[in-house]
């Protein structure tokens, strides 16, 4: 196993994943890794630099993009015959010269690549037109005022636009003056948690599971996190209330629990209000994906509830695209902090893209794309449920719940993604192996946990067409009883 320094001096600010991708990069330009030889399973990278088994998928990838590992069904990722050779390489994830021939003839590449990561959206139907012409208004609104100082808490078009949009959507009664840009949830994430630290606060709570760059995030921070566990109705408040620890700050997703599913029980938000206001615990709602909802009414905002305790997060990166980078934060004014903090690691989106985010808004175009997605997504969910299901009943095993091949789980009733659980007694790390080396990209739920708990996967279906989702339920399938 090559000598994988987590923070490799070639990127410390760099995503983990980028930083993984250079370390072997690195040993394979140098010769260190030698084409045909395998690179160490993802389960022990993650073990031995105190990761997440999927960041270090993502480096794999990301290397088998750039040619420089290829993967061979049943003896995992090799390098390949002739990677493309640099000495130098940057800490961001750049073009790089395609696979060579050779290294494609020997073992190709999977045909196609299924993206099912939970957090993306279809961006193939990014909506270029109506952007394009929102973008044209933005530099005639835009003022000179605005290029030269922009505003550090976010354009005021666009935090009188999302006042007004989280009002009439999310129920919340918001003064734009309480509204912060960022560039997307883990930057707001990112601020509240130095804020945190800076202030004093030493512990915060966060659902157990959870999406896995939240703990990164804390802990990177100096902070100490706890999970408090999940069930059907969400967080278990109950845990929290009772718990003998001290918690500064808890991070929910009251609206679509990530992973699970589920929203947080009714009877839980009045509990965690009451308990998060004695205690002066600071409550953070990340809603993030809270524009899809298909089978069920919209659940209100935590925020709407107790606009003076909770802190609310949101972005475009579900909605719209992760590239686009624009989040927010909307804070009640005892957490005023948040909105002066002057160095936020992030820094702003472009003013253009706030202006443009405000007109977009504004002229309907966010409303229609919306609309369209949902019947989008809906369709798509419905397709890969269904082949998922089709599959199980064809071959389920036995009969205890949980434990039938294929059982599709909780969550499916609003956002971009479902649970299938495992059977038990599969790996789940293999299944996600052989999902990737047969070209799916598939997230395990253990990546999302900290405590002990059932063997599942988290799959995103923004990405999979209707036409697709047999193909995709069968290479799922078919990775979940290989015995390789
Ligand atoms: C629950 C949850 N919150 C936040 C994010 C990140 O949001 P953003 O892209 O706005 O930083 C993700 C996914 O990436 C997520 O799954």
């Amino acid at each position: 196993m090559p000598d994988v320094a987590p923070h490799g001096l070639d990127g410390r600010s760099a995503p983990a994943y980028v930083r993984v991708a250079n370390t072997f990069r690195d040993q394979i330009v140098t010769g260190r890794l030698r084409p045909g030889e395998q690179v160490p399973p993802t389960r022990t990278v993650a073990e031995e630099m105190g990761i997440s088994r999927w960041v270090v998928a993502q480096a794999y990838d990301q290397l088998k993009a750039e040619g420089y590992l290829i993967g061979r069904m049943g003896s995992g990722t090799v390098v390949a015959d002739t990677p493309a050779r640099s000495s130098v390489h940057p800490t961001q994830p750049e073009p790089q010269a395609p696979p060579s021939a050779s290294a494609s003839a020997s073992e190709p590449p999977p045909p196609h690549l299924f993206d099912l990561s939970p957090a993306l959206p279809d961006v193939t139907s990014f909506p270029r037109s109506s952007w394009r012409a929102a973008l044209n208004r933005a530099l005639v609104d835009v003022t000179d005022a605005e290029l030269a100082h922009p505003d550090q808490q976010g354009a005021p078009a666009l935090r009188h636009t999302l006042a007004g949009y989280l009002r009439r959507v999310r129920g919340m009664e918001l003064d734009p003056d309480r509204i912060r840009i960022t560039q997307g949830v883990r930057a707001s994430v990112a601020l509240i948690c130095r804020q945190l630290r800076e202030h004093g606060a030493r512990r915060v709570a966060i659902e157990d599971p959870s999406w896995p760059r939240l703990a990164e995030i804390a802990a990177g921070n100096g902070l100490e996190v706890m999970g408090v566990p999940v069930d059907d109705g969400g967080v278990r408040v109950p845990d929290l209330v009772s718990g003998s620890h001290r918690v500064d700050a808890v991070f929910v997703t009251p609206t679509h629990q990530f992973p699970m599913g589920m929203p947080l029980a009714a009877g839980r938000r009045g509990t965690l209000i009451e308990w998060a206001r004695t205690r002066g615990v600071m409550i953070v709602e990340d809603d993030y994906d809270a524009e899809f909802r298909y089978d069920r009414l919209p659940v209100g905002a935590l925020a709407a509830l107790a606009p003076d305790q909770v802190v609310y997060l949101g972005s475009v990166s579900k909605s719209l695209s992760p590239g686009v980078g624009v989040g927010w934060l909307a804070t009640p004014p005892r957490f005023a902090g948040l909105l002066t903090e002057r160095n936020p690691v992030d820094g702003l989106p472009s003013i253009i893209d706030q202006r443009a985010l405000a007109s977009w808004i504004e002229h309907g175009g966010y409303d229609r794309h919306l609309r369209r997605q949902r019947r989008r997504y809906q369709r798509r969910r419905d397709a890969l449920a269904s082949a998922l299901t089709s599959m199980a009943s064809k071959t389920s095993v036995t009969a205890d719940g949980t434990s039938l091949l294929g059982t599709v789980a909780t969550g499916m009733d609003a956002g971009l993604h479902l649970i299938r659980l495992l059977p038990e007694g599969v790996d789940e790390g293999d299944v996600v192996v052989r999902c990737r080396a047969a070209g799916a990209i598939v997230m395990g739920l253990s990546d999302c946990r900290r405590g002990p708990g059932p063997a599942g996967l988290v799959l995103g279906y923004a990405n999979v067409p209707e036409s697709q989702a047999q193909t995709v339920s069968q290479l799922i399938h078919n990775s979940t009883v290989s015995t390789d």
